[in-house]
């Protein structure tokens, strides 16, 4: 390679999966004074979340805004409902519902781990045998990531609510819709989910520092047991009045007004439409992939293409330097991709193409990253923007 000037100046471009790009009219919305936390619109704004955020999880339940990252939710679903020595089940698909049942495990619930095969979704006919022999129902509760941000998995939820169905267990189902929401299809009652995760820095386009919970009616139940909760994540408490209770201490002004907008514009978009358009997004994605793949060590890391999310694409790389290449890209071409987590770390990089993303965007990325590829010397076929760009097309054929 010639050393030459970097080509990155303009606006660096975020294409991880998460945060995602926030849009103008988000990032507007919190350039403002601070206002009153205690009445008028604050308080008006927070009820307006809570109402709105129901239709983005599909849901009657009630939901409940934290300062937090992800990582909070997840505690949030756990202290909530669950009691130490309460038995989970982990259904693994990557990384994320793993990391979430190793948190349960610090917290005194006793963890097992259901395995997928590698680099598959997980096997809904698997979870109804594990449930079926577990005769005494000690497994308390289900945890689940609806898409897996490492591998770039998706989960069929309604499957697995069936196999829990069909196996007539009462376990709490929890879902994680951290790297899914707004980019894919969830119904969180018709699905029959009790709890739902979510984090605000994905598909929701709202800077990173808010997460939620949705709790259904049996959630609340479990929660009236629950030994584990504590005062900052109690849904109780956030339930009461004043204002303030809702944060459990001051609200987060700004990322509220974020929210606010970020939810506005979802709502103007239609959040089918949202999906649509994330769906062929990722199509567009996979179709440059797999022509990149048609020559040299690049592959999707998810095999089966129905199993194939379309917010986030792990692309595993053979013995091609990923890192060298990732930096490359961000260095000299201004496009930060993702970096491989877990068994991946390394071996694979990801493209996130979730949340406020047109073709001009995505286009952007995948030409920015082929001509990574091409300067780093990784061999890839022929063609990947002819096959994003024609995608992008049949949208309107
Ligand atoms: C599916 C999923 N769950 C949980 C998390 C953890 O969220 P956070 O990093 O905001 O704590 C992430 C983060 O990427 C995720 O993708």
């Amino acid at each position: 390679m010639r050393r030459a000037v970097s080509l990155a100046q303009g606006r660096e471009f975020l294409s991880i999966p998460g945060p995602s790009v926030i849009p103008d009219a988000v990032l507007q919305a919190m350039h403002r004074p601070a206002v009153s936390i205690y009445e008028g619109e604050l308080e008006e704004i927070t009820h307006g979340l809570l109402r709105d955020l129901k239709p983005v999880a599909r849901t009657d339940g009630l939901p409940f805004i934290y300062i937090a990252n992800g990582h909070g939710a997840w505690e949030a679903a756990l202290t909530n409902t669950l009691s130490r020595g309460d038995r989970a089940l982990v259904l693994e698909s990557g990384r994320f519902a793993v990391g979430w049942g190793e948190m349960a495990a610090t917290l005194g619930v006793e963890v097992e781990v259901l395995r997928a095969e590698p680099r598959r979704a997980v096997d809904p006919d698997a979870v109804e045998a594990r449930l079926r022999a577990d005769r005494d129902h000690a497994i308390r509760a289900i945890l689940v990531v609806q898409v897996d941000t490492a591998s770039s998995v998706v989960n069929d939820i309604a499957a697995i609510r069936a196999a829990i169905d069909a196996a007539g267990h009462p376990a709490l189902f929890m879902v994680d819709v951290i790297a899914s929401q707004g980019c894919m299809a969830y119904e969180m009652d018709a699905w029959g989910v009790d709890v739902t995760v979510g984090g605000a820095q994905k598909g929701l386009m709202t800077p990173p520092g808010l997460a939620f919970t949705w709790a259904g009616e049996k959630a609340m139940a479990a929660h009236a047991r629950a030994d584990l909760r504590t005062q900052y994540w109690d849904w109780s408490l956030r339930l009461e009045d004043p204002h303030y209770r809702k944060y459990c201490g001051t609200p987060p002004v700004h990322l509220l007004y974020a929210l606010r907008a970020a939810l506005d514009m979802l709502a103007a978009e239609g959040l089918e439409a949202a999906w649509a358009r994330h769906a062929t997004l990722a199509r567009a994605v996979r179709a440059a992939v797999a022509a990149w793949g048609a020559d040299g060590p690049l592959s999707f890391n998810i095999v089966e293409p129905a199993e194939r999310a379309d917010s986030v694409t792990t692309v595993l790389a053979g013995d091609a330097d990923v890192e060298r290449f990732r930096r490359f890209c961000h260095q000299n071409l201004g496009l930060v991709l993702g970096v491989g987590l877990g068994d991946f770390e390394r071996r694979s990089f990801r493209i996130g193409h979730m949340g406020w993303l047109n073709p001009p965007m995505l286009l952007g990325t995948l030409g920015a990253a082929e001509a990574g590829l091409r300067a780093c010397g990784i061999p890839h076929g022929e063609g990947a923007l002819a096959a994003a760009a024609a995608v992008i097309a049949d949208h309107f054929g």
